[in-house]
């Protein structure tokens, strides 16, 4: 019998997760997870939570989060769209906005789903190659139905200034989605482009910045009928009970992740200097991760040094730079261990 799954599918290779290990004395830092708990009020609201209430199926459309969001961004809660994780969101732009024939654009390197997600739609995926100070370039020719924006980038930190982000949404002729999940921790954002250009969407995510990477909730942020549309699309209860009552808590709780976010970017800079101190080069870093170049060591063998020691970070040859590594910021004292390991395995 000739096989049910569809060619395209066959021959991707699929999203690959940073690894997922756990136990004692293991530092992560290749997720871009937050190293500290999230606000109290999530505990006290999951605690509050009626287990009855579990019998009945969650709000549809998250009204009281998409409320809570409207006001945050100055808003009409029309015009937020919430989803279980910004990677339910970005799939549902994928099947809402990307014809059959059409394509899907990203920056080289970028977050590498992006790439799956073309797989799966069977679409080509045109890469726009960043400068190599990691600083952003496009074409002025450059076409797809649907470009997606990281900014801050992920692998490389790196944020691009408003104007040249205005200015590229305004001539191009296709929906440009801005992925913000590291936004929180930059000194800029492109939200008002979502509010004032009708081909603007941008995304956030509560994984970062709120951490609360384990709920998954995303949320999108755009002119109604591009929400409408993903709202058509989306399964009736994509966000369940206990996440919209986790995040509506974090929500509620803003000054607990802005401090969380200072205290990251202190530490962003204790490692950068610790590193810089230790012969690496690095882009800089308004993201909780750096994306580092080793002077002393190849990239793979210090992953693997690092890994040998519970220390993990990110290295993904197929889809980035085979000579740099991605380190999330984690608590001072991870940092220590870290910059110990390093100087140990380069000897
Ligand atoms: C650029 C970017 N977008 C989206 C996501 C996914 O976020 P979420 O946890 O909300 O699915 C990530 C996660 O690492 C990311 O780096």
């Amino acid at each position: 019998m000739k096989s049910p799954i569809r060619r395209n599918i066959q021959v991707m290779a699929g999203y690959e997760p940073g690894e997922q290990m756990e136990g004692p004395g293991l530092v992560k830092l290749n997720t871009n997870e937050t190293p500290y708990p999230p606000s109290p009020r999530v505990a006290r609201a999951l605690r509050a939570l009626e287990p009855a209430r579990l019998r009945l199926y969650p709000d549809p459309v998250c009204s009281r989060i998409r409320t809570v969001l409207a006001a945050r961004h100055g808003v009409r809660p029309e015009q937020v769209f919430v989803g279980n994780g910004s990677d339910e969101i970005l799939r549902l732009i994928t099947l809402a906005f990307v014809e059959d024939d059409g394509s899907i654009g990203s920056f080289t390197p970028s977050y590498s789903l992006y790439e799956v997600l073309a797989e799966s739609r069977n679409v080509p995926i045109r890469k726009v190659a960043l400068r190599p100070d990691f600083g952003w370039r496009m074409p002025a020719s450059f076409r797809a139905s649907v470009f997606f924006l990281t900014a801050p980038n992920n692998p490389t930190g790196v944020s691009y200034p408003p104007a040249e982000v205005r200015a590229f949404c305004s001539r191009f002729k296709g929906l440009v989605v801005i992925d913000e999940a590291y936004a929180d921790f930059a000194d800029w954002n492109h939200l008002e482009l979502a509010k004032r250009l009708p081909n603007v969407l941008v995304m956030r995510t509560l994984s970062k910045s709120f951490a609360l990477a384990g709920v998954r909730l995303g949320y999108l942020v755009g002119a109604e009928s591009l929400i409408d549309a993903l709202v058509k699309l989306k399964d009736s209860y994509n966000v369940n009970v206990l996440t919209q009552t986790a995040a509506l808590a974090a929500l509620e709780d803003l000054p607990y992740m802005q401090k969380l976010v200072g205290r990251i970017r202190a530490s962003r800079t204790r490692l950068a200097e610790g590193l810089a101190g230790l012969g690496f080069s690095m882009a800089p870093s308004e993201a909780n991760f750096l994306w580092v170049r080793p002077g002393r060591i190849a990239a793979r063998a210090l992953f693997e040094g690092l890994r040998a020691r519970r220390i993990l970070v990110r290295y993904n040859p197929k889809h980035w730079h085979p000579e740099y590594l991605r380190i999330t910021v984690g608590t001072n004292a991870e940092i220590a261990t870290l910059l110990r390991a390093i100087r140990e395995i380069q000897g």
